[in-house]
């Protein structure tokens, strides 16, 4: 259980740890004796994490058909149980040996009773199977309208793409570690992973589904309220296995179409000339040959840029993302990245990711050791300028605010101590212009 404020380490980290810079007040203070989140059993699987995952949420048609099921297959296992235990104790009792002190009567071959004991459990057998094909009959079949998302897990991060959304830019529109959905209707995720197996587990929207390599799952999940939810990897994948979290933002259709209208004419700003975010972008775009530090652009897409890599997540939105490191450093207070300690974790992150995320693949920019496939190749240089330059690039890439949709949206299963209900609101960051150094 990890008591401070600051990032979830989920693995051994890869060496000694350093200041990381001043404590992370901005980030929700995780409460680590459990908070019944008002929607279920809470699960501490995250410990640590700013928001937790949370069960029974019966929002979800998906969550609403299983409970159903559950009902049954619980009544029925409590009956068996009050019967079997009645069976058993009144038999123990009736034969008691200082009641009865002569042997037993002794028979064999009682074929009522063989038939009742093979009979019965079949019926038990077949009703449960029943129960379970009705389930599967209805959350199963993919509705012809049902909104598309394709889900990417990689170590250790996801991606999100709106396969039946191209951007006037060209590419689908894609976000990283940041599921929008629209509420009411289904959703088709169709779920795979770039290299070893995951999990996508995001219980407030129905179960979990493995994300396999070389194979495409369709799934359906649904929620009939907007809000922003924790998600997680649920398959044991590496070093950073519990760093692999994702966020859930259900929207209502208004708000969703907005979204998705903005993201699709989303074009990255063009930073003003002699900028720190124009210094940025040229060693985002570039790189700095000169000390070996490598372009973020070869493994990042940024929509409207040349940048198109695919190894790493999409950055086109990060600046209204508000998670880092795939949900490992949250950044929800108003004044969003722009918040001191928000800075400076990500400083920490793109100077140096392996450090403060085991397992991260990211190229180091300090001059460390990393590694690639397993062997260890030297970093690159970017002075903490640069760095900040980079950042400031990074945090330039907004959707227009209308759009931003964390704003006001419910936080659910969220440990902030100063609110045990079982939502409260992200509120939204007025913008500030440009210029952050
Ligand atoms: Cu991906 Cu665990």
């Amino acid at each position: 259980m990890n008591r401070h404020s600051g990032p979830v380490r989920g693995g051994q980290s890869s060496g000694p740890q350093q200041d990381q810079g001043p404590g992370p007040r901005h980030f929700r203070r995780p409460l680590t004796t459990a908070v019944a989140a008002g929607l279920g059993a809470t699960l501490l699987s995250s410990c640590g994490s700013q928001q937790l995952i949370t069960f029974g949420d019966m929002a979800s048609g998906y969550n609403r058909e299983v409970a159903f099921m559950s009902i049954f297959a619980i009544a029925l296992s409590v009956i068996i149980f009050v019967g079997v235990s009645y069976a058993l104790f009144f038999t123990v009792n009736k034969f008691r040996e200082d009641k009865n002190t002569a042997e037993p009567a002794q028979f064999h071959g009682n074929n009522r009773l063989e038939v009742i004991l093979v009979v019965v459990p079949v019926i038990i057998v077949m009703f449960l199977a029943l129960l379970t094909v009705r389930s599967m009959a209805i959350l199963n079949p993919v509705a012809e309208q049902s909104t598309k998302i394709d889900v990417l897990g990689r170590q250790f991060w996801w991606n999100f793409s709106y396969p039946e959304t191209t951007a006037n830019a060209g590419g689908n529109v894609t976000n990283g570690n940041e599921l929008i959905m629209p509420t009411k209707q289904d959703v088709a995720l169709t779920i795979t992973s770039g290299d070893v197996i995951h999990g996508f587990w995001a219980p407030n929207i129905g179960g979990q589904r493995a994300a396999m390599p070389a194979n495409l799952k369709t799934w359906n999940v649904d929620t009939d309220r907007a809000g922003i939810y924790q998600g997680n990897c649920s398959q044991l994948c590496g070093g950073s296995h519990a760093n692999m979290r994702y966020k859930v933002i259900a929207l209502d259709q208004e708000r969703y179409d907005t979204f998705l209208a903005a993201a699709k004419a989303y074009r990255a700003p063009e930073p003003a000339t002699r900028s720190p975010e124009a210094r940025g972008y040229n060693l985002f775009m570039k790189g700095k040959p000169s000390t070996g530090a490598l372009a973020c652009a070869a493994c990042h897409r940024v929509q409207g840029t040349t940048a198109a890599g695919a190894a790493g997540p999409d950055l086109s939105f990060f600046g209204t993302r508000r998670t880092l490191g795939a949900g490992m450093w949250e950044a929800m207070t108003p004044e969003h990245w722009e918040a001191p300690d928000a800075k400076a974790e990500l400083h920490a992150w793109i100077k140096h990711s392996p450090k403060v995320k085991p397992g991260s693949l990211m190229p180091t920019y300090d001059g460390s050791e990393y590694l690639v496939t397993g062997k260890k190749v030297k970093g690159g240089v970017l002075t903490d300028r640069e760095i900040d330059d980079v950042a400031a690039y990074l945090r330039s890439l907004k959707l227009p605010e209308e759009a931003d949709y964390w704003n006001e949206t419910p936080v659910y299963g969220s440990t902030d101590a100063a609110d045990n209900t079982s939502a409260q609101t992200a509120k939204t960051s007025s913008p500030t212009p440009g210029g952050n150094q």
